[in-house]
């Protein structure tokens, strides 16, 4: 009521005089003459505060229509002012994170984030990366959950893994144990020295130029996939690649990509490669023709330890290749980044510029696209869009699209959010460590070199990405089989 007597009083002041002078000259009870004062009665009086009250309404009501209309205003001016515009991007933006996620986006935007400070899309794309990192560090099924609970709700979303490769790991199994004896198995190998480094580029590129001998064209997610399977053996098991069979290699990654890519179907016919087996024995068990001399592992353990390296390097090694080398117009800041590479490499002081090649194309194409969760009770996984939120405008700016390793030099506190190639929490990737950048710059370099843009040309086979070098390029595993990098003969007089 207080308040109520406060704002009709500042906007008639004079009806309140009005009513004093009244009260003196009136037989009436004086109950009646205070409730008067309250509520005046005069036609006036009544008439002119109806106004003001109406007036009030009004103003709200316009300032209440302005605030949505400027808002819609700015998010579509915001979108339309991209440079670079898909209509994938539009339904990132403006629509759910992911049509199967069932969680709901939290109401707040949290910590040092100030909802004033940052505009509306902006506060829209920070939902969703706090979304994202709700599934990836496990705190969407509650505060902190037990080590078998986070590893059981991960292994359930990536069962499919289990049967199409009979792999125990880390990401499959939800027994503690096996977690951490992978993990012992996983860090012993990505330690690696300098001299480690300087050593695998020289198989990365012997590699390479053999892929080109006798050849005018190379295939390139073929070579890409061979490349990084060789390196992994050697990285991971010191394989003898005098002993290694190319076509083995062929065949293993060709059976390993149909495996992955049936497995994302779920029509119930999956079931392990009885090829793959016998490809695998052969590397690793056989007596006579096995790479890895002394091998204490089985060949479903060594699977185990390939997959979550070569799996999470050969695409994003492939884009990173074909953007940095045959995409920008300014090759000359590229050759200095990576200058030094490989002697640089595990060298902390010396290292720093040419990682950012790594970082960059692990943001545009983080290996895992999207990352996986089961719900506590059941339904299908929920996931997180790790490419989206690497790829919002609002976060990233209007060159998000672009490759600009140089952005690395100094992340805003919104873009280090919305960085997570290698997850987070508890559960983050320990080649994240430095290994992951670390092999992924050097596999790239190796391709640059060898499969350079002064000796040879892409070949997409599809008209736009061939005639427009600002098209993203595709970045699901079977939209690159028909890339070839085609050799140019120069004509000699
Ligand atoms: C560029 C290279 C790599 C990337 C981008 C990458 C990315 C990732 C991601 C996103 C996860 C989390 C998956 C999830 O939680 O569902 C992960 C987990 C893991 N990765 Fe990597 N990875 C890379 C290389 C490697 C390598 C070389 C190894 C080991 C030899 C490795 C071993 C592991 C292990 C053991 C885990 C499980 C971690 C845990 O749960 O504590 N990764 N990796």
């Amino acid at each position: 009521m207080r308040r109520w007597m406060g704002i009709s009083t500042s906007i008639s002041f004079s009806n309140v005089q009005l009513h004093l002078h009244h009260q003196k000259n009136c037989a009436l009870p004086r109950r009646y003459h205070s409730a008067q004062a309250l509520f005046p009665r005069s036609a006036t009086t009544t008439a002119k505060m109806l106004i003001a009250i109406l007036a009030l309404l009004f103003l709200s009501l316009a300032y209440g229509v302005h605030h949505i209309i400027s808002h819609q205003t700015g998010l579509l001016h915001q979108i339309f002012t991209q440079n670079i515009f898909t209509t994938l991007q539009l339904a990132r933006l403006i629509g759910p994170p992911n049509p199967n996620d069932l969680v709901t986006l939290p109401d707040t935007i949290p910590d040092s984030i100030s909802t004033s400070k940052i505009s509306t899309a902006q506060a829209l794309a920070t939902q969703r990366i706090n979304h994202a990192r709700s599934i990836i560090d496990f705190s969407y099924a509650g505060p902190k959950l037990e080590l078998e609970d986070r590893l059981r709700l991960r292994a359930l979303a990536n069962s499919r893994l289990v049967v199409a490769f009979g792999i125990d790991t880390s990401l499959t199994s939800s027994s503690v144990s096996v977690h951490k004896e992978f993990h012992k198995l996983a860090n012993a190998s990505i330690s690696k020295s300098n001299a480690d480094w300087q050593k695998l580029y020289e198989v990365s590129m012997n590699f390479l130029q053999r892929e080109k001998i006798g050849r005018n064209s190379v295939h390139l997610a073929e070579c890409v996939r061979c490349l990084c399977f060789v390196v992994v053996l050697v990285s991971q098991f010191e394989a003898d690649l005098m002993k290694l069979d190319g076509s083995i290699v062929k065949q293993v990654t060709d059976e390993i990509n149909t495996q992955w890519l049936k497995s994302k179907v779920n029509d119930g016919t999956l079931k392990r490669s009885e090829k793959l087996k016998r490809y695998l024995y052969t590397l690793f068990e056989d007596p006579e023709k096995s790479v890895v001399t002394g091998a204490a592992i089985s060949s479903t353990q060594a699977l185990g330890l390939i997959i979550p390296q070569y799996e999470t390097l050969w695409r994003v090694v492939l884009l990173t290749y074909i953007t940095a080398y045959h995409r920008q117009s300014d090759r000359r800041s590229l050759k200095k980044r990576v200058r030094d590479v490989p002697a640089c490499l595990g060298n902390a002081a010396i290292e720093k510029e040419a990682l950012k090649l790594a970082k960059e194309g692990l943001r545009l194409y983080p290996s895992n696209n999207s990352i996986y969760r089961a719900l506590p009770g059941t339904g299908p996984p929920i996931s997180a869009d790790v490419q989206a939120c690497h790829r919002y405008f609002d976060v990233w700016g209007p060159d998000a699209l672009e490759f600009r390793p140089e952005r690395f030099d100094n992340l805003t506190p919104l873009q280090e959010k919305a960085y997570f190639p290698f997850s987070l929490g508890s559960h983050k990737c320990p080649a994240s460590r430095g290994f992951g950048n670390r092999i992924v710059t050097m596999l790239v370099v190796s391709m640059g070199r060898a499969l350079s843009p002064e000796t040879g040309k892409l070949n997409f086979r599809d008209a736009q990405l061939d005639d427009e070098v600002g098209t993203p390029l595709p970045t699901g595993r079977d939209e690159m089989e028909n890339w070839s990098w085609d050799l140019v003969l120069v004509q000699r007089s």
